[in-house]
């Protein structure tokens, strides 16, 4: 792990970080202005992947794009963008991102985000993103819920800011967040259980029995629909996640995206002390091989992650 120590961050990586901030406060302003202005839901397209795109998922990659450009980033990845976009010829660093994470709750006023993953940048596009997720240098989300907060790690802890909506500005608010080791909720989409592989199933059925079964307790079920949400929940209190591989066409690496939603939120969890695995390797150990590939992903408190992966044998 490429740790930086968070007081000693490299000079050249606080213009990405201010670019990443103020794109963050006007976003949350736009998000809270919601059905007063033009529609942020509305079907604009597809991306490269056959995903639906809405307006504000389109309008979030502009603004990230337009505000990275000139701050260092030489290589930009959206998920809202098929090809890496060469920002600047002479940046030291390679930015991924998923600009808008949780678009189905844009209109319904549920907690949604920004996730991104920082790279020491190569001369090769690609290649910048295509290596071990554990050399990440930086990663982090911002969600735009009841609070704006952001949560950034650069390999030594992760820490949380809160955007104070009266100065624009992200002010610490947790130096240290710790992912409880053991989980009292677990997340995932239930509407998949009759596609779902044997160690998923006989997971969820652990967690179903609760008291009654070899857990021994009880566990609460929640699914936002939200990355971002999900993983801010459970940084904070805990729990488990999984988005796993399951038997329907285009799911056999289940739905999140390596690159700019899965290595990322599985540096920060790690960070907090939490694990995340795609079922038989841990995450961090792990080298995308395309862009927009999808990766299965298990994450949250680490004695409830550590017995998934064992019953993925
Ligand atoms: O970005 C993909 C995403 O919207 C995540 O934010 C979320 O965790 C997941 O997909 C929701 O998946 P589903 O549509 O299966 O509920
Ligand atoms: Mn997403």
């Amino acid at each position: 792990m490429t740790a930086i120590d968070p007081t000693h961050i490299p000079e050249n990586l606080y213009p990405v970080l201010d670019a990443l901030c103020a794109t963050g406060a006007q976003l949350s302003q736009v998000i809270a202005r919601g059905a007063l202005g033009p529609s942020l839901a509305a079907g604009v397209g597809e991306n490269s992947d056959g995903d639906q795109q809405k307006a504000l998922d389109v309008m979030a990659d502009e603004m990230f794009e337009a505000a990275l450009r000139g701050t260092g980033v030489r290589h930009y990845a959206s998920e809202e963008q098929e090809e890496v976009l060469t920002l600047d010829a002479d940046g030291a660093w390679a930015l991924a991102t998923d600009p808008l994470d949780g678009s189905s709750n844009i209109d319904v006023n549920v907690t949604i985000g920004t996730i991104f993953s920082i790279f020491p940048a190569t001369a090769d596009a690609n290649a910048s993103f295509l290596r071990p997720a554990s050399e990440q240098v930086a990663a982090g989300y911002i969600a735009y819920g009841p609070q704006c907060l952001l949560a950034l790690t650069f390999g030594a802890g992760t820490m949380l800011f809160a955007l104070d909506p009266g100065t624009g500005r992200f002010e610490l608010a947790q130096a240290r967040m710790q992912v409880p080791t053991q989980a009292g909720e677990f997340s995932i989409n239930a509407s998949n259980r009759r596609h779902w592989i044997a160690p998923v199933r006989r997971y969820v059925e652990e967690a179903e029995a609760g008291e009654t079964g070899d857990k021994g307790r009880n566990m609460n079920f929640r699914w936002v629909g939200s990355l971002v949400a999900e993983t801010h929940r459970i940084l904070t209190r805990g729990g488990t996640f999984l988005y796993p591989s399951d038997a329907r066409n285009g799911y056999e690496n289940g739905r999140l995206r390596m690159v700019y939603e899965v290595a990322p939120m599985a540096m920060l969890v790690e960070q907090a002390g939490g694990q995340a695995t795609d079922g038989t390797a841990p995450i961090l150990s792990l080298t995308a091989r395309e862009l927009h590939e999808r990766r299965p992903f298990v994450f949250g408190s680490a004695e409830e992650v550590a017995r998934i992966a064992a019953l993925h044998g």
